[in-house]
Order: structure tokens, then C-alpha cells, then sequence
């Protein structure tokens, strides 16, 4: 398989975790990291509709806790609509804009414009973003003179 492909399977995996009761649209992330492993998030809503964690947020802040903000390099991204509890759906769920500044902090931590893989929870449609492609002219480190 892929390194593209393994992070979606991954992403697809992780997303059959999601609490989601709220809005019934399971995401997935999965991070590729330096050393080959992946980091894996889903999101994670709450009653108090805007406390709800997205996917991409989760994996980041796992590889955070782990010291390894810093070496990200791909990130594969799958959403969908539950219907009896299991994403659906084949268009491409990207980050959104939270998520893509969440990304930004990992890519300039790290030296490296992330390659986004974005897919639906079925089927064979990818579409293939570099970050600055989503996120340009991003705000980031070097505007507060850290970097
Ligand atoms: N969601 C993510 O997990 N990642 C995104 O980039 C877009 C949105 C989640 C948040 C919420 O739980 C659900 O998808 C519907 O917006």
C-alpha cells in the first residue's frame, strides 16, 4: 500500500471511534510521522456543542503529548455522515480552518509544508493538498518574532 493509502485506512479506522451523537459526521486523522508511525485522532464532541474536539486537533495534540510535534510529515484526513453508527460517503472531508492553523503549528514547528491527504469514509477519491495550499499567507511563529 501507499503511504497515502495507509494514512486514509488509518484515518478510516480511528474515525470508527468518533463521539459524534451531535452532529453524526465521524472524522479521522492520521499523522505519518519521522520515524514511520502514525498518530491517530477522531473527533470528539460534547453536549456543549462547541467544546467538540476535531479529529485533525486530537491527533495533533497526541503527538504533542508525546514530543513529537515536531516531526509530522503527512497527515490523512476522512470524514462522513454516520447511518447506523458507521461513516459514510465517498466526496473528501478536508480540515477546516481551525484545524489547518492546528496544522500550521506543527508544519513551521517542524520545518516542513505537510502533505494532506483528504478523503470520504468510502471509497477511492483523494485529494492531495500541501498546507500552503490550504492555508496561505498563514499566520504563524515568525509574526510574533519567534521564528
Ligand atoms: N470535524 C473534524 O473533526 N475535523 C474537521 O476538520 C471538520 C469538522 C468534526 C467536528 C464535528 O464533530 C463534526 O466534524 C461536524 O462538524
Amino acid at each position: 500500500m501507499t503511504t497515502r493509502d495507509t494514512l486514509i485506512a488509518a484515518a478510516r479506522q480511528a474515525a470508527a471511534n468518533a463521539h459524534a451523537p451531535y452532529s453524526s459526521f465521524a472524522v479521522g486523522a492520521a499523522l505519518l510521522m519521522t520515524d514511520g508511525s502514525i498518530v491517530t485522532g477522531c473527533n470528539f464532541e460534547n453536549a456543549s456543542y462547541g467544546l467538540s474536539l476535531c479529529a485533525e486537533t486530537v491527533a495533533l495534540a497526541t503527538a504533542n503529548a508525546q514530543g513529537r510535534l515536531a516531526d509530522v510529515v503527512e497527515i490523512g484526513v476522512i470524514g462522513g455522515r454516520t447511518v447506523d453508527g458507521r461513516p459514510t460517503g465517498s466526496d473528501p472531508v478536508g480540515p477546516c480552518g481551525r484545524c489547518r492553523q492546528v496544522i500550521n503549528e506543527a508544519a513551521q514547528i517542524g520545518g516542513r509544508d505537510i502533505l494532506i491527504h483528504c478523503a470520504g469514509a468510502e471509497g477511492d477519491t483523494v485529494a492531495t493538498y500541501r498546507l500552503s495550499e490550504l492555508l496561505p499567507h498563514a499566520f504563524g511563529p515568525a509574526d510574533l518574532g519567534l521564528a
